[in-house]
């Protein structure tokens, strides 16, 4: 089989460099174009010298003329610049992956009012796939255009998963999540300073965060009916990784928790579900395609507590949208996505 031509929109955010990472060292893909407006002109491996030896190109502009020659482009852009780009990108038969939310949501109206923007494109949303493999993988193998999930929506849509589709929840569920400060982007702003995130802790958005409507949906599309969400996210003063520890009632004891969950995972090559009891940290699942889950049901109650981990940049965007990619080529799932987790 022929390499398969891919280019990268946005090289140069944390996303982008993610990606670069893993798929210099994919067998089966061919970087053709890396985009950055700041930095065009100038070679990869100056900005990134993680990558030298491991890649010859410069950074180019995002023209859909170049992108036009790949096979597949990755959109690893703020919210808004995709879709600009997709439909000509679609229609010159280059299947798309978008890293940020443009493709999420199937309500344009619900999109726009979270987004703040008009769509650019909104006939696409409904053939746009969500790319959660472990719950949609079929639809990701046809798809054109996949929506990669929100790095917080992984790990909490993975974490209620196994309840949800056993239609075990009863009742809201509470969402208590945690971010790394990587997951803000690589762009200057204050709150991502060292001075201000380091030594500290805080949630924020509590009253309303773009990835709640992607987690419903998410919901609706396990079960049918969409529970009530609460969802919290909390910056964390490290670099990378998301722990997410999620609450459901669960007043039905009949079922076997641990078995359920690794029943629904067995085939799952990276959702880990831990031995019963335990508690998963970030730093298991640093630099790896790997979300780590734990189920708990604290004193017997009714409220079953499930603790869910992975890396933000990898597992959380870069490593699931090469997994998704790997899905939609009919490739390995695990090609260009076995590193092992670093420690410390
Ligand atoms: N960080 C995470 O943990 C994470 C996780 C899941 C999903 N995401 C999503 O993934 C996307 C990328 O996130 P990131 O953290 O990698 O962002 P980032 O670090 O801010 O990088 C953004 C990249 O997009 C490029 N860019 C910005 N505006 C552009 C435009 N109008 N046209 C073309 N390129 C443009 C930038 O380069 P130039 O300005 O030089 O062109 C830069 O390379 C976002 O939508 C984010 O929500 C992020």
């Amino acid at each position: 089989m022929s390499k398969i031509k891919v280019g990268i929109v946005g090289g140069t955010g944390y996303t982008g460099v993610e990606l670069l990472r893993l798929l210099v060292s994919h067998p089966q893909v061919s970087i053709a174009a890396v985009t950055s407006r700041a930095e065009q002109g100038k070679r990869i491996d100056d900005i990134y010298p993680s990558l030298r030896g491991r890649i010859d190109l410069a950074f180019t502009e995002p023209s859909v003329e170049v992108l036009g020659e790949c096979d597949l482009v990755f959109f690893a852009t703020p919210n808004g610049v995709a879709m600009k780009m997709v439909p000509t990108l679609l229609q010159q038969g280059v299947r798309v992956i978008d890293l940020a939310a443009d493709f999420r949501l199937k309500d344009v109206q619900t999109w726009q009012e979270w987004y703040g923007m008009e769509h650019a494109c909104p006939e696409l949303l409904e053939e746009a796939v969500y790319g959660l493999p472990e719950l949609n993988r079929e639809a990701v193998e046809s798809a054109r255009l996949v929506a990669n999930p929100g790095c917080y929506p992984t790990a909490i849509q993975l974490g209620v998963l196994p309840l949800m589709r056993a239609g075990l929840c009863n009742g809201t569920i509470i969402a208590d999540a945690k971010s790394g400060v990587s997951g803000a982007g690589r762009q200057a702003q204050v709150g991502s300073l060292l001075c201000e995130a380091g030594d500290s802790f805080k949630a924020y958005a509590v009253s309303g965060h773009r990835h709640l409507p992607e987690i419903s949906q998410g919901l609706g599309m396990m079960a049918g009916d969409a529970p009530e969400l609460v969802f919290v996210p909390h910056l964390l003063p490290m670099i990378r990784g998301i722990h997410a520890t999620t609450y459901v009632s669960v007043p039905d004891r009949s079922v076997d928790l641990q078995q359920l969950f690794e029943n629904c995972y067995k085939n799952e090559p990276f959702v880990d579900v831990l031995p019963a009891g335990s508690h998963p940290e970030t730093r298991s699942v640093r630099g790896s395609n790997i979300c780590r889950i734990a189920v708990h049901r604290p004193g017997n109650g009714d409220t079953v507590v499930v603790l869910s981990v992975i890396d933000n940049l990898v597992k959380g965007a870069a490593g699931q949208a090469v997994q998704n990619f790997n899905i939609m080529y009919g490739l390995e799932p695990a090609l260009g996505l076995e590193q092992v987790p670093l420690s410390p």
